[in-house]
């Protein structure tokens, strides 16, 4: 059964409290999204409002950073109460060395990288990673639709992480809704990211029920 990660961009700022209390109820992990207007052409939030989930929850926080430079703002993530961080491969000049920056704080470690990012350049972190963040989409925006060649990178990952024997668990975000959970869990995703298919659903704690269950 794949862990659900419901992305807090989506979100009702307005009503968080309540969104947060909704996620601690059904989910297994909060997603947060942090953008910086200059990796990708969005931005999101930043440490207020992270903070101000972690107040609230119960379940561990995903940090996403979507942000160039991201080793001088990891230690700040895990202070805010991250207990996993990813950063994107495109961003990193020493991935090997932020990864152990970020287990250094005790949080587990992930990289992240766009659909256009080749794998291979990938594979020489699986062994130094916690987990790995395959987007289905390309990052900077809810409420894409998922690319399908998304399934041959995610079958290519999954035989190599088994290949090195790496403990590396695959996280796939963008447009994951309950029409495809089933197939990406059954092809080795671990994590389950969703924010427009929970958040937009008129009964958001039984679509994640759905997408654990798929
Ligand atoms: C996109 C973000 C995703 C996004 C997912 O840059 O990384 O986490 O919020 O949203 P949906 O599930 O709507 O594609
Ligand atoms: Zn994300």
């Amino acid at each position: 059964m794949p862990k659900i990660a419901p992305s807090m961009l989506s979100a009702d700022f307005l009503h968080l409290e309540r969104d947060v209390e909704m996620v601690n109820g059904c989910a297994d992990l909060f997603h947060l999204d942090i953008m910086d207007g200059v990796f990708v052409p969005n931005i999101s939030y930043g440490f207020p409002v992270v903070e101000a989930i972690a107040a609230k929850a119960v379940l561990p926080l995903d940090a996403h950073l979507m942000i160039v430079n991201p080793e001088k703002y990891v230690e700040r993530f895990a202070k805010a109460g991250a207990s996993m961080i990813s950063f994107h491969a495109e961003t990193a000049e020493d991935p090997e060395s932020l990864l152990t920056q970020i287990r250094s704080y005790g949080v587990k470690a992930g990289l992240a990288f766009n659909p256009d990012w080749p794998l291979e350049k990938v594979f020489p972190y699986l062994n130094s990673c916690d987990f790995v963040l395959l987007m289905s989409v390309f990052a900077g925006f809810g409420g894409q639709k998922f690319i399908p060649e998304t399934w041959s990178r995610l079958a290519a990952l999954k035989s190599e992480i088994s290949r090195q024997g790496a403990d590396c668990l695959i996280e796939v975000d963008g447009g994951v809704s309950p029409d495809n959970a089933a197939r990406l869990s059954a092809s080795g995703a671990d994590i389950l990211v969703a924010g427009s298919a929970v958040f937009r659903s008129p009964d958001p704690a039984s679509t994640v029920f759905q997408l654990k269950n798929a």
